[in-house]
């Protein structure tokens, strides 16, 4: 018998719903059926995706019970991620009236509440973590959408940084541990727990901000998909306006531009298991469960759990420094690694969601490590692991120089 979701978890159900619920209050009436990324669904595929998602793992996977809408069960039970050339060719009358999919989604709500006491507490994990993952893809989402057809949002201030430029670091040969401990929630891929051995390799203190890949640009490279150019003068495409390319925030870029400016330097990418090292490792020996420490994490710490829209200066949030040093190991965009992404030893699908990772171990997909301003924060457990194609260029991803 599993163990069963404990009633403190029914807030965080209901923390998670409100904070998609007001995503989706941001996309004007007229744009539900636009497709602001050309490898993804329209974004009313995502509004009946997070109900559907979770009543076919809940009530008909875990429960048994019968359906009621099974025609929507099935369109909204799963996203796409098509390789290259094959983006979809779906019309906007291909899809149902939003009236239908918001009377789905209350009937959904309703009877997941009166079940919710039965589930056990890994289903009830997964289902509040899909929905804030989402929360996240349909930023980017959003982010891609025209300025005109969204309501700007509450911005989050804007942090300043510290002085003195990045500098390389040198992280001596040690112990990284990853994946998570059997007994806590991590999803299929973050198990089993191991330990890896990492030989001694350098890396930047700070991200790559966007004036320094602009040299890289001014040298013939392509410019990232967040830029763009007017009379002359380069921009940042914000989530709700355009601003001056800000020097010394962040670059985001795709793994293909990432590793390909690292060469460019003589430099490469940190592996995944080098990220854990200058992330959580520390000269004593011993390892960390966050980058600064042990404390839960908090503003002071890091752009992330939905603090702001944008990134902030590479400089900023210096309590959020890891034990060599390194800073912004979580938050202010997730980080490229140059590892491919693929299971642990031991790996097993999870028999009620089969396809969450192993569809994506096919070498196309590169881990992240870190989060950005939209990841919630129970993704900064240190066993979480992100994964997009190399060159798919919509999420909010930085990277760091990292040398042997
Ligand atoms: C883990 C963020 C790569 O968005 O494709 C959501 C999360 N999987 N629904 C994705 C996910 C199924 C996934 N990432
Ligand atoms: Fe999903």
């Amino acid at each position: 018998m599993p163990t069963l979701a404990p009633p403190g978890l029914l807030p965080r159900l209901r923390d998670a719903r409100s904070i998609t619920d007001s995503l989706f209050d941001a996309i004007h009436p007229d744009a539900w059926y636009d497709r602001p990324i050309s490898e993804r669904h329209r974004l009313v595929f995502y509004l009946g995706h997070l109900e559907a998602f979770d009543w076919n793992l809940i009530a008909v996977k875990t429960l048994g019970e019968r359906s009621f809408h099974p025609a929507f069960d099935k369109l909204f039970e799963f996203g796409i991620d098509p390789p290259e050339g094959s983006e979809p060719e779906d019309r906007p009358a291909d899809w149902p009236r939003l009236s239908e999919i918001r009377a789905y989604n209350q009937r959904v709500r309703e009877k997941l509440d009166a079940w919710i006491g039965n589930v056990p507490a890994q289903v009830f994990h997964v289902a509040v973590e899909h929905r804030l993952m989402h929360a996240e893809t349909i930023a980017y989402l959003l982010h891609g959408l025209d300025h005109a057809r969204k309501s700007p949002q509450e911005s989050g201030g804007f942090p300043t940084g510290r002085s003195a430029a990045s500098r390389m670091i040198e992280i001596p040969a040690g112990i990284a541990t990853l994946g998570q401990a059997g007994g806590e929630f991590g999803w299929d891929n973050e198990f089993t727990r191991h330990q890896v051995e990492a030989p001694a390799f350098e890396i930047a203190s700070r991200k790559v901000t966007n004036a320094e890949y602009l040299e890289y640009v001014r040298a013939g490279a392509p410019a990232p998909y967040f830029w763009t150019q007017r009379q002359g003068q380069w921009r940042w495409r914000g989530m709700f306006g355009e601003i001056p390319l800000p020097p010394d925030w962040p670059v985001y870029v795709t793994q293909q531009e990432a590793s390909d400016y690292a060469r460019w330097k003589g430099l490469e990418l940190p592996t995944e298991t080098q990220f854990h090292r200058a992330a959580y490792g520390t000269p004593q020996g011993g390892e960390r469960s966050y980058p600064w420490g042990e404390d839960s994490p908090s503003p002071a710490r890091g752009n992330f759990d939905f603090a702001r829209w944008e990134p902030a200066p590479v400089s900023a949030y210096p309590a959020g420094d890891s034990a060599f040093g390194v800073s912004q190991l979580a938050g202010n965009g997730w980080e490229w690694t140059s590892t491919v992404f693929g299971p642990f030893d031991g790996f097993e699908p999870f028999a009620f969601y089969p396809g969450y990772s192993r569809n994506f171990f096919d070498g196309n997909h590169y881990v992240l490590k870190g989060a950005s301003p939209r990841t919630a924060a129970c993704f900064l457990r240190r066993s979480f692991r992100n994964w997009f194609r190399s060159r798919y260029p919509y999420v909010y991803a930085t990277f760091r120089l990292a040398g042997n």
